[in-house]
């Protein structure tokens, strides 16, 4: 009897301040552990150091969770994914190194994965065996992070391309720096999200740029914002206690009409109708909200991922490793941690 072979990768992933393992087998998740680091939170932004001490001492338990709740042992898997950039290279060095390390100990091959189309390929991942409803191809994915803004054309697993793309600040970076001036811990985003809920987002006009073709710009709005707070607050200085919830709704309605115009523009200029969403603002509520509306008003076939693969994970690694290795696509023990990647 034909029997379909079990293919059973584990993916590493550390290129921030995540440390996360997962296991998915034939395509299908089997766990997905990740460990925040709550040491940063001190500080108002990731403290690169730190990041990678956290990462050596969360990686062994982290590891060892996800193989557990996988229900297998180290012996069963077929190859190691991990994430080789782009991230911080400390943080990166730690996942590298261990996955060459259990890679070299298992004799199985290791899978060298861009963090950026681990974000795409999310949207691949099943939760069990009969899940086929994923995003055919091409299709357009607005990816969306603290470091990234882009729009991509997926061409297939593998071939990605990027036509469009910030040019200076990120979208998560719109929303983190501007929480920031406004007294918000970090990571600012879903405090802005959820004030934003209860303000009125045609409360106060930011400057929109203005850019050539599909690239983002994000840091005039950044400026736009930080000018409005000064002068508000010449004329009172509890204007932002008292205006919250409008600054949120109007901030985040001025990051989704820029995100928006230019993937709808991407639509039009590609005919492509099938889109998806990646990264870590697409947590967003009201961007979420805004795009299921796009998608009625013009036949968007859309895909927004769930929640727990929006935020960096392992499960988009091993899935993107998964299709790398049907593909033959290996690392070498000798591949390095990459600061910066492009897709
Ligand atoms: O993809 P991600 O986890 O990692 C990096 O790029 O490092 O994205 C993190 C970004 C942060 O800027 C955070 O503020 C933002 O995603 N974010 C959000 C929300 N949840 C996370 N931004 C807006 N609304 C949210 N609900």
């Amino acid at each position: 009897m034909f029997t379909i072979p079990k293919i059973i990768i584990l993916g590493i992933e550390s290129s921030c301040d995540d440390t996360s393992a997962a296991v998915i087998e034939n395509g299908i998740i089997r766990s997905n552990i990740i460990a925040g680091q709550k040491v940063h939170e001190l500080y108002g932004g990731v403290v690169p150091e730190l990041a990678s001490r956290a990462h050596q001492q969360n990686i062994v338990p982290v590891v060892d969770q996800a193989l557990k709740q996988a229900g297998i042992v180290p012996s069963e898997l077929t190859a190691i994914a991990f994430t080789r950039g782009p991230g911080l290279l400390g943080s990166l060095l730690v996942g590298t190194s261990f996955a060459k390390g259990l890679s070299l100990s298992l004799n199985i091959p290791l899978i060298d994965i861009n963090h950026l189309q681990g974000h795409v390929l999310a949207h691949y991942i099943k939760e069990h065996a009969h899940d086929d409803v994923k995003p055919q191809f091409p299709h357009l994915c607005l990816l969306v992070s603290g470091g990234n803004s882009q729009i991509i054309l997926v061409h297939d697993y593998l071939k990605m391309e990027v036509i469009g793309q910030t040019i200076d600040d990120a979208a998560g970076e719109a929303f983190d720096k501007c929480a920031k001036v406004m007294g918000f811990p970090y990571p600012g985003g879903p405090l802005v999200d959820k004030l934003a809920k209860e303000g009125n987002p045609n409360a106060i006009v930011f400057s929109k740029p203005r850019i050539e073709g599909l690239n983002y710009s994000f840091s005039g709005l950044k400026t736009s914002f930080l000018y409005h707070l000064r002068d508000a607050l010449k004329h009172n200085e509890n204007y932002i206690e008292e205006n919250k919830a409008d600054l949120c709704a109007s901030l985040q309605k001025t990051i989704i009409d820029i995100l928006l115009g230019k993937l709808i523009r991407a639509a039009k200029e590609t005919g492509i109708k099938e889109i998806t969403i990646a990264g870590g603002v697409s947590a967003n509520s009201g961007l979420r909200e805004a795009l299921r509306n796009e998608a009625l008003k013009r036949g968007w076939n859309l895909f927004i991922p769930e929640f727990r693969y929006t935020t960096d994970n392992a499960a988009m690694i091993a899935i993107t490793g998964y299709y790398k290795y049907l593909n033959s696509e290996f690392a070498g023990h000798d591949a390095v941690p990459f600061a910066r990647m492009v897709i």
